[in-house]
């Protein structure tokens, strides 16, 4: 079993050059279905859930070649098989986004049925209810969802009780093949979601409105393969900031890779925290705090407060001068953070969807468990600061989205290493 060791204390300096963003790669990949031929994606970030949806890919009968360390050719010609397996989906959710695209080129997908994960029940309701009015039949046996659309997609208009990323993506990628126009309101507006219609128009869709509320496509007969670059990590830039205004020396570090615009609302927040973030040609320049404010932060969708940067921006407030409060409002259990947090001197208290915080003076250095990938990056980077040693376990939960995460804080003058120990169970 590996561990991240973090010796706090240690001024970081110097550039971060982030990576691709993990939630646009997996779905542009999932959209290649839509395109027989071979289109090839670069800035693809090289983690262990790109691994598993090349493994879903291959899976249907997809070629994929890995052209450089961030560069896929991925040849979806010879697919003729639309299943996403049980073992494959468990492993990773953003497995149903080749539901999709699978509707869209051959009109049926078989999906296991995503369990929860802790994060929550993670449900795929609304993408079902979505489908459903494109003309997509529905039944379930034996864990496995079998979608079917006998006559075909007929465009429609969707109204989306939630603005749900995944949903949105699902009903894009099927309707650019459905007959007619359809109309997705309260679609989800995440950079993400712009990166796949881009993709997709590229391909020779017609999709208008991405980014924005109400997202108009119109179905066309066949899509072409690309070549297109995976948007920059807008989370793990995030990330990489807190990591800046915790332990950044004088000169703070360079933040690139990534647009800034992504981040609105998070850059917003921090300034208000007191975090000095200036924009520069290729990033931001973030440099350490010198007192951070307590402000109220809600996690929203697009273009709210990301829910992906909850953990961090804790990091931030749990040593803020005052009170402040976090309210979940997207997963219904994504504070399990706080309790790690709290061990390592962290004053919170949660009450339902809300984390009462009270600022402390620092952190000491503890043996902490990564709940999921935000939260275990995050407790790396409180690691930067605190006093002592922090030893960070199951961290494959940070290698699913977190490329050459333990080099990038070292480059940047961390004292960090991923250590292998015997397993604690292991007699
Ligand atoms: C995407 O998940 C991201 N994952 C998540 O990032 C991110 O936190 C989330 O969007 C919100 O921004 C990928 O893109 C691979 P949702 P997704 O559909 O699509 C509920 C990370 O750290 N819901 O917007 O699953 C759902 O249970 C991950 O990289 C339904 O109830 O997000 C959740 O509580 C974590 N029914 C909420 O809505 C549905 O049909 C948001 O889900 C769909 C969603």
């Amino acid at each position: 079993m590996d561990i991240i060791r973090v010796e706090g204390g240690h001024a970081l300096a110097g550039a971060v050059h982030v990576s691709g963003a993990k939630n646009s790669a997996l779905k542009l990949m999932a959209a290649t279905l839509l395109a027989p031929g071979v289109t090839t994606l670069t800035n693809v970030p090289n983690i262990s859930d790109v691994h598993v949806m090349g493994k879903v890919l291959k899976r249907m009968g997809a070629t994929i070649e890995v052209v450089d360390e961030h560069s896929l050719a991925i040849d979806t010609s010879a697919v003729d098989s639309w299943e996403a397996p049980y073992e494959l989906v468990a492993k990773m959710r953003a497995s149903t986004a080749v539901m999709g695209p699978l509707l869209g080129r051959f009109g049926c997908a078989k999906i296991a049925m995503p369990g929860g994960c802790n994060l929550g029940a993670r449900k795929i309701d609304m993408h079902i209810l979505g489908l459903e009015a494109l003309g997509v039949e529905f039944d379930t046996d034996h864990g496995y969802i079998h979608a079917s659309a006998p006559q075909g997609l007929s465009g429609t208009t969707v109204t989306l009780e939630f603005a749900s990323v995944g949903a949105t993506e699902n009903l894009i990628m099927a309707s650019v093949r459905a007959e007619g126009t359809t109309v997705i309101d309260n679609a989800a507006r995440e950079p993400e979601i712009v990166d796949l219609a881009n993709m997709l128009n590229e391909m020779g869709a017609r999709i208008t409105g991405a980014g924005t509320p109400v997202v108009q496509i119109e179905g066309v007969d066949e899509l072409h393969p690309v070549t297109h670059r995976v948007i920059g990590d807008r989370i793990e830039a995030g990330t990489f900031i807190v990591a800046g205004a915790l332990a950044a020396g004088p000169e703070g570090i360079e933040v690139t890779g990534f647009s800034p615009a992504h981040l609105g609302m998070v850059l917003k927040k921090f300034e208000l925290m007191g975090i000095d973030v200036e924009r520069t040609d290729e990033g931001v320049r973030v440099h350490r705090a010198r007192g951070i404010r307590p402000v109220d932060i809600q996690t929203l969708p697009f273009p709210g407060f990301p829910t992906d940067m909850q953990a961090q921006a804790m990091v931030l407030s749990a040593l803020a001068e005052g009170s402040s409060v976090i309210t979940e409002n997207i997963f219904e259990n994504r504070f399990m953070f706080a309790s790690e947090l709290v061990r390592m001197g962290a004053d919170i208290r949660i009450e339902g969807h809300h984390a009462m915080i009270h600022g402390v003076d620092g952190y000491s250095g503890a043996q902490v468990t990564s709940p999921d990938l935000r939260g275990g990056a995050a407790l790396a980077v409180a690691g930067l600061i605190a006093e002592g040693y922090t030893e960070v376990s199951a961290i494959h939960h940070i290698d699913r989205g977190y490329e050459h995460f333990v080099e990038k804080l070292c480059a940047l003058g961390a004292h960090v290493e991923r250590v292998a120990v015997p397993d604690p169970i292991d007699d």
